[in-house]
Formats: C-alpha cells, structure tokens, sequence
C-alpha cells in the first residue's frame, strides 16, 4: 500500500491542511508530521468549525486515524499540551492511542523562544521575521548536540543534568550578550519534566511504529509543514524556516526509508503569498496585492501578520515540484483570482542582463530577479460551487491548462473555496486516488 508526502511547493500557507484533512479521511490510515513546529498553521474548516492545527496532524479530525509527530519536529510541550486541550473541548477524541509523538523528537524550551526574539533583534536589516516560536534555536541545538529531546524529559535526573549544561551557556548569553536577566534551572526543571509527566501516555518509538504500518499495508500520508522555498537547504536561505519542508525531510525525521515514499503531491495556490522577510521575486506592492490579501484573508494562521501578496511564480514552483519528485500538485485558491481583469504568472527571471527561465539555484542575490510575466485573461463568475473542471469559465479552464503545461507536472486536483467538499477533482492525468495506488503497483 502507498505512502504519499503532501508538501507545500511555495512559502507555505498553501492550504495544506485542508487537503490532509481530506486525504486522511478517505485515503490514509497513518498521518505523519516530520518536521517544523507549532510554526505551522494549518488550517481546516469542517461545516461551521474552522480549526487551526499547529502542531498535530490535520489527521486528528477523523476518528480510528492514526497520528504522528516524529523525530524531526521541533516540539513545544506548551503548545502540544494546549492543541490537545482545545481539541478535546471541542469534542475531538485525542489520547495515546490516536496522537503519538517521538520520543526522539527536541523540545523547545522557554530559552529557544527567548533567543529566537532577541536574535531577531540582533540581526537587525537582516531579520529573518520569523514567527518567534523558538524554531531556529531549537534545531540549533539539535546540530550542536546540546538539545533535549522528549524522552529527556521523562527521566527527571538525566533532564537536570542536560538542562543545567543547556541553560549555563543560554544564560551566559542572556546576561553578557543580550543583557537580559537569567532563567532559573530549578523553576524551569519543575516546569518541563511536569510538562514531560503530561506528555508520556503520548511518547514512544513512533519511526518503528509507522515503518510497522507501512508493512502492514497501512497508508501513510506525510503532512510538510511550511513550504518548499522555505526549506533550510533548497530555499531562499537565509531567509527560510530551519528544517526540510519537503519529501526531502520525511526520510530522517519521520525515520523513514526514503525508498518507501511512494507518491509526491505539492500543493500551491494559484498566486504566491510570503511571511516575513526575504526575497519574493512577483511581489506586488499594490491595489492588486491587496486586493488579493482581501480576498483570500491572507493573514497568518500562527502570527495574524498580513501576508505578502504576489502573482504565481512559474519558475519558483517548478523548482520546488522537481526537488520533491512530485507526481502531481493541487491547485488552492482559485477562486480568489475571480474578478480580476488580467491576471499574471512568471515564466522566467530578467537577472545581469539575462533572461532565465530556470530557478538560480546558485545565486545569492534573489533580490536583483526580475520577473518576465506571461498575461492571461481573468473571469468574473462565481466558481466557488463549481465541482466539474468543465463547468469553470473558459479562461479559468485555461489558466489552470497553461499552467499545468508552464510547470509541466499534472494538476490533480483544484480547491475553490475553503470548505472540504469545494474541490474539483481532476482526471485529465491522474486523479489524486489514482496517483495513492499507483503505489501499489495496481
Ligand atoms: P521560523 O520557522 O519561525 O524560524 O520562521 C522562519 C521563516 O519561515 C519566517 O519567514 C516565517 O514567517 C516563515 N514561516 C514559518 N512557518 C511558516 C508557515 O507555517 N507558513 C508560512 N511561513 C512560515
């Protein structure tokens, strides 16, 4: 039975929980998180109820899934504990037996969330704007080896001696570098191995637990978390997120065999929307742009910060489809474009003189690209109901067609409005179950 990663292709906020939400109902037994943190915001609206999940799978909605938060992810037992409280409240069934999360996976602590504001403060013209949940810290630790991971937080004795080691070099840096009062070892250790006490009935070995599932024909679903020019090696660094968004993560932190993935599905919208800093070569700075944040309330689900606004980067999506080894993508937000007279997408870079039509990779100076913009006629019908790819307006029809073409990887599938049910399928290629079972070998 197939495993299949959802990732995001742009800078994140593509509607990717909305589409987990929706596999992991009809399509997947297993829905695995693999990297990032309480950074995330996806979001997933059900009838009247809008969730905004940040750390727990967006497999949690339905019942007798199975849901995972492995190695890789960057965890805030704070904000595990809260997600898991405010679901409950809600009626959602969340305990050990549906919610597990590694044992392997590093904790963010007070201090991480500390340094990742005042190191904002620090870099100054070069802030990265980050989300200021202590996500970069965090996995710097993870490198240097002076992390605590969640089964530390099990073993009181063992926390203390990590924690002291962690905190006396923090707290030389919040004193002598950042003039900042100190934390306390004991209050912090009280706080985080009781924080661990909550956690237990969810811990163990979840890489073995989802390697068991996948041989026993479970379907597995990788849900990414932000996006791929997010991502810490393939993106826009240093202007990213501090892991690997795409199928390219899913290996070390879910502990998975990378030649187990079966099927790739990247998700992006029919524009472009960026938080925080850094380069966004089809920006738009204007009536447009906002018009856009308007119509699509592009305000971060994490942050509420309005987000930035541009057309869809042909090149940049193409790019982030071919990392990923995608088979297919999703199409969100379509119906947002409706109403717009002309409506743009780049196809390559105007850069030194030149003209590329290939994402530089290698260039340090993303700022310096500028877009060459292919036009195509708008519509102005409501396509908010529509359920059938040949009920959209002709030039809806054939945006989505010259894109598909443009990035050259099949669309499966088109979201047209927030709610569930408002996709329309696609079958000109491969359908979304099509592409699951091709995994099969069927
Ligand atoms: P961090 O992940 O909090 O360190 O933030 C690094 C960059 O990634 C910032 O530009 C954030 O705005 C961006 N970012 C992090 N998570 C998300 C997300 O879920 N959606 C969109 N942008 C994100």
């Amino acid at each position: 039975m197939p495993s299949l990663s959802v990732f995001g292709a742009q800078w994140g906020d593509e509607g990717k929980g909305k589409l987990i939400d929706l596999l992991s109902g009809s399509e997947a037994d297993v829905v695995v998180r693999y990297q990032g943190g309480a950074n995330a915001g996806h979001t997933v609206v059900v009838g009247a109820e809008k969730y905004v999940l940040h750390l727990i799978p967006s497999g949690i909605l339905h019942p007798e899934k199975l849901n995972v938060i492995g190695n890789g992810v960057a965890v805030d037992p704070f904000k595990f504990l809260e997600e898991v409280e405010g679901l409950r409240a809600r009626g959602v069934a969340v305990d050990g037996t549906n919610l597990r999360l590694s044992a392997n996976a590093h904790v963010i602590f007070e201090h991480h969330r500390r340094l990742d504001q005042l190191s904002e403060k620090w870099r100054g013209e070069g802030r990265i704007g980050t989300t200021g949940r202590g996500i970069g810290p965090c996995y710097a630790d993870k490198a240097a080896r002076t992390g605590l991971r969640v089964g530390d937080l099990l073993d009181p004795e063992h926390c203390r001696v990590r924690l002291k080691a962690a905190l006396a070099e923090k707290n030389a840096l919040f004193e002598h570098v950042h003039h900042e009062a100190p934390l306390e070892l004991e209050t912090q250790l009280d706080r985080y191995v009781a924080l661990g006490h909550r956690l237990e009935p969810f811990v163990g070995d979840t890489g073995a637990q989802v390697r068991a599932a996948y041989r026993a024909k479970k379907r597995i679903l990788f849900e990414g978390a932000q996006g791929a020019m997010l991502d810490i090696d393939a993106g826009t660094y240093p202007f990213v997120t501090s892991s690997n968004t795409g199928t390219n993560g899913i290996s070390a932190g879910a502990s998975f065999p990378p030649r187990w993935i079966d099927r790739a599905i990247g998700i992006a919208k029919a524009y472009a929307t960026r938080v925080g800093e850094g380069p966004f070569p089809t920006e738009l700075e204007n009536e447009i742009g906002a018009r856009i944040r308007e119509q699509g309330n592009e305000y971060g689900s994490t942050t509420g910060r309005p987000r930035r606004c541009g057309w869809l980067d042909a090149v940049a999506l193409r790019y982030a489809l071919e990392i990923s080894g995608a088979d297919g993508w999703v199409v969100t937000n379509l119906d947002v474009l409706t109403g717009l007279d002309t409506i743009q997408a780049a196809v390559g870079y105007r850069a030194g003189g030149r003209e590329v039509r290939d994402w530089p990779g290698g260039m340090a100076d993303f700022d310096a690209l500028e877009p060459v913009y292919k036009s195509h006629p708008g519509w102005t019908e409501d396509i908010t109901r529509v359920r059938r790819f040949a009920d959209l307006p002709k030039s809806a029809r054939a945006y989505v067609e010259w894109l598909e073409h443009e990035v050259g990887v099949p669309i499966v599938m088109l979201s047209v409005g927030p709610e569930r049910e408002q996709v329309i399928p696609r079958g000109k290629f491969l359908s979304l179950a099509q592409v699951m079972s091709r995994g099969t070998g069927a």
